[in-house]
C-alpha cells in the first residue's frame, strides 16, 4: 500500500527515524554504562517497546495499570512510576503476572502502607523508589530527611523491598544553553541527596532519572545508575524547541487533507483537536498546535473538533482541495493516545501498521 491510499487523518511513524532515535539513545546509554528503562507512554505500542527491549533496555517505565498489563507480556522488569494509590489500582496492579518483578515509585507513607497491605496479601515482593523532588515541583518528597523517613519505612514492611530513588527532570525544558545552570544544580542536588542516603545506611542500589530533553546529558549526573525518556522515539516540536532532536528526528506525523480553501489567509484541513490534540507549545516555544513538515513555516493556528486551520499568511505556499500534508504535532504523547493503530511508512510505502494497544484504561468490570 502507498501512502496516498491511507484515509486520513491517521498517524504516520517514519521507520527509518524512528530506527535512528532508537539507536541513538541506545547507544549513548550503553556507552555511559547507564541503564535504559524508557517511559512507554509515548508509543504505548508493544511493536516499539520490543524494539527497545531488543536494543538493551534494562526493563520498561509505564505510567498507568493498563500500560503495565500490556508491557508486562514483554519483560519481566516493569517500573510503574506513577503513586500507586487506591484499592483498585493495587489490585490491579497485584493481578501482574508473578514472574514480573514490579518496581513502583512514591512519596508517601500511606502509599506505602497501602502497597504493603496488597504486596502482603498477594504474597508478592515490590521493589520500591522513593520518589525525590529535585526541581519539578509535582511529586516527589521535598526534603531529604523525609526521602530517608520514607526508606526506611520500606524496609520495615516486607514484602516491599527498598531499591533506590526516583526523580523527573520535567522543569529542565529550555534549549541547550540555558540547560547547563539548571543541570548543574541538578547535579548538584543528586550528589547531595545520595550522599545523605549513603550515610543513613541506605545505599539506592536504584537512581532512576531522565527525561527527552536531558537524555544525553544524564552522564552528568553523578551516581545515576537508569534514565526513562519516553518522548525520544517519536519527537515532536516540543523537544525541537529544546534542540534534543531536529526536525528531521520527528518520526511522527499527522497524514491530513486539504479540504477546503474557502477563507482566504488559510486552508482547513481534516485534522482538528480529535486528531492533533490541543496542548500548546511552551511560552516562546512557538505558536500553534503543529507545523507542516514540507512547510515548516505554516502553523496549525486553530482547531475545530475534526478541522484544523493552517495559516498561510507567511507562506507562499497555494494549497489545492485534496492536497496532502503531514502535521509534526506539538506533544506527540497526547496525539498517540488519540489513535487505535499506527502506519509505519518507508519513504511513501505503507510498510506496517500497529496497534497503540496500552492506550486507555481498559478497567476491568
Ligand atoms: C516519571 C516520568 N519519567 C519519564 C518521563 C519521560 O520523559 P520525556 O517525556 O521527556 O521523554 C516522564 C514523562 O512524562 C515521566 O512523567
Amino acid at each position: 500500500m502507498q501512502i496516498h491510499e491511507l484515509e486520513t487523518p491517521t498517524p504516520v511513524v517514519d521507520l527509518d527515524v524512528l530506527d535512528r532515535n532508537l539507536d541513538r539513545m541506545a547507544r549513548y546509554a550503553a556507552d555511559h554504562g547507564i541503564g535504559l528503562r524508557p517511559h512507554i507512554k509515548t508509543h504505548k505500542s508493544p511493536r516499539v517497546a520490543r524494539e527497545q527491549l531488543a536494543r538493551g533496555a534494562v526493563g520498561l517505565t509505564c505510567a498507568t495499570t493498563h500500560e503495565a498489563e500490556v508491557m508486562a507480556d514483554l519483560t519481566d522488569d516493569v517500573l510503574v512510576a506513577y503513586p500507586p494509590v487506591g484499592d483498585a489500582r493495587l489490585r490491579r496492579l497485584m493481578g501482574l503476572p508473578a514472574r514480573v518483578n514490579l518496581m513502583v515509585a512514591l512519596d508517601s507513607a500511606e502509599a506505602i502502607e497501602g502497597l504493603a497491605a496488597a504486596a502482603k496479601e498477594a504474597g508478592r515482593p515490590v521493589r520500591v523508589l522513593i520518589e525525590c523532588d529535585l526541581g519539578m515541583h509535582r511529586v516527589g518528597v521535598t526534603s531529604i530527611e523525609e526521602a530517608i523517613r520514607l526508606a526506611r519505612l520500606v524496609t520495615e514492611r516486607p514484602p516491599l523491598v527498598f531499591a533506590g530513588v526516583n526523580f523527573y527532570p520535567g522543569h529542565i525544558r529550555s534549549g541547550e544553553a540555558d540547560r547547563k545552570a539548571p543541570l548543574a544544580q541538578l547535579g548538584q542536588d543528586v550528589r547531595t541527596w545520595l550522599a545523605a542516603f549513603d550515610k543513613a545506611g541506605l545505599k539506592p542500589g536504584i537512581v532512576s532519572g531522565g527525561s527527552t530533553p536531558t537524555a544525553f546529558e544524564s552522564h552528568q549526573l553523578p551516581g545515576v545508575t537508569e534514565i526513562r525518556p519516553g518522548t525520544y522515539v517519536y519527537n515532536d516540536r516540543e523537544i525541537v524547541s529544546t534542540g534534543a532532536a531536529a526536525r528531521e528526528d520527528c518520526a511522527f506525523t499527522i497524514l491530513a487533507t486539504v479540504v477546503s480553501t474557502a477563507v482566504p489567509g488559510q486552508a482547513v484541513v481534516d485534522a482538528g483537536c480529535k486528531a492533533l490534540g490541543r496542548e500548546p507549545l511552551r511560552v516562546g516555544a512557538g505558536s500553534g498546535f503543529g507545523e507542516l513538515v514540507d512547510h515548516p513555516e505554516v502553523v496549525v493556528k486553530g482547531m475545530s473538533e475534526e478541522h484544523g486551520i493552517l495559516d498561510l499568511t507567511s507562506s507562499t505556499w497555494k494549497p489545492k482541495v485534496g492536497d496532502r500534508v503531514r502535521i509534526i504535532p506539538n506533544h506527540v504523547c497526547i496525539v498517540t493516545h488519540l489513535n487505535d493503530f499506527i502506519h509505519g511508512v518507508r519513504g511513501d510505502r505503507v510498510e506496517t501498521i500497529w496497534p497503540v494497544a496500552a492506550r486507555g484504561r481498559a478497567a476491568k468490570v
